[in-house]
């Protein structure tokens, strides 16, 4: 029998990419997600790549009752791989006890009925906005946690907390945190990708709809930073890669080669990329000149961060594939699609 994971947040930008590679990877998958941030056509894309269409439950985790009913309605889960979150820094400034209720909530609450129907096992979705600034480069799973720059950096802090204490009181279970480094690009067969809501905070997003037309240009925020070329830094790594990274997590727990039964990976390619580079990238990948112009810098903005992840490259043995051209193509087929798609 197949094993059968719950995943939630499985309409979303990672969510859904995750879903294919479970699928493909012979997992039964369910998806929980409100729709808050995504669409139901999004399943259509899942079926498109993988022929399956994953039974789909159109709830918010934040309802207790009825997580409680669709784990009783799918009993036994062998594992949780949980998305659902919001996760706009800027939103999260202006509203953040409903950054702190949706995130944290959802997560008690999952733990909580995963206690109660047995379900052994979970996969995090954290960030490497925990390390903040760092102080040194790469980062490393052991750099300091420090002090969260918005209310959506402190609910993955949070989170990362209240997953590892359920876990020092419950032996039984076992739990893995994955600190996401930047990702970027869509689905090669570009049957999903992200799909950002109103006008785009994340650079590939914005970068892919000026090309397209959809924006007049990019800002870029800042070439006054202490780096090479001036612009920021960050370790972006391809979507797929990621989702990838999430399947060998589950079965590090499944199989039990896990080392303790609450463990944290970071994952991105170990490599830093300036925003003037992935410019670049994407000219490179694509053939289209970007119109684009320096601006002021955007508040809360980290100058450096790339990831050390040879922790994962060791013990999860999983290393990204993809570069960045090549992950600006597919972002740029993605982009595309989308546009014949409204046409
Ligand atoms: C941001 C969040 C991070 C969160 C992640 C989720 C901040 C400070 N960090 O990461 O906590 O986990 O999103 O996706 O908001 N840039 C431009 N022009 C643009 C957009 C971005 O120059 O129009 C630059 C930014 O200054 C940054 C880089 O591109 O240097 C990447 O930005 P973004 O995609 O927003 O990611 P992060 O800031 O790394």
């Amino acid at each position: 029998m197949k094993r059968k994971i719950i995943v939630t947040g499985g309409t979303g930008y990672i969510g859904s990419h995750t879903a294919v590679e479970l699928i493909a990877d012979g997992y039964e998958v369910v998806v929980i997600d409100n729709l808050y941030n995504s669409d139901v056509s999004v399943l259509d894309g899942i079926h498109a790549i993988t022929g399956v269409r994953p039974r789909f439950y159109n709830e918010d985790l934040c309802d207790r009752a009825k997580l409680d009913e669709i784990f009783t309605a799918e009993a036994p889960v062998d594992a949780v791989v949980h998305f659902a979150a919001y996760k706009a820094v800027g939103e999260s400034v202006k509203k953040p006890l409903e950054y702190y209720r949706n995130n944290l909530l959802s997560l008690i609450n999952l733990l909580e009925v995963m206690e109660q129907h047995r379900t052994p096992a979970m996969v995090f979705s954290s960030s490497c906005t925990v390390y903040g600034e760092p102080e040194e480069l790469p980062v490393t799973e052991s750099s300091p946690v420090q002090e969260a720059a918005s209310p959506y950096g402190f609910t993955k802090q949070a989170g990362e907390i209240i997953i590892r204490d359920t876990m020092a009181a419950r032996p039984h279970q076992k739990a893995i945190s994955l600190r996401y480094f930047n990702p970027i690009g869509a689905h090669p067969t570009a049957h999903i990708g992200e799909l950002p809501r109103g006008v785009p905070e994340n650079l590939v997003p914005f970068i892919t709809q000026t090309a397209i037309g959809l924006r007049d240009e990019l800002k870029v925020f800042g070439n006054d930073y202490n780096t090479p070329d001036g612009s920021c830094i960050r370790d972006y790594l391809h979507v797929v890669d990621l989702a990838r990274a999430h399947v060998v997590a589950l079965r590090r727990l499944i199989t039990g080669e896990n080392k303790a039964n609450y463990e944290v990976f970071n994952l991105g390619t170990g490599t830093g990329v300036s925003v003037l580079e992935a410019i670049a990238a994407f000219e490179k990948a694509t053939g289209v000149k970007l119109k684009y112009s320096i601006t002021g810098r955007r508040a809360g903005d980290i100058e450096k961060i790339w990831a050390d992840p040879s922790l994962a490259n060791r013990e999860l043995g999983w290393k990204t594939e993809i570069n960045i051209v090549e992950a600006m193509e597919t972002a740029w087929r993605w982009e595309n699609r989308l546009k014949n798609k409204e046409s």
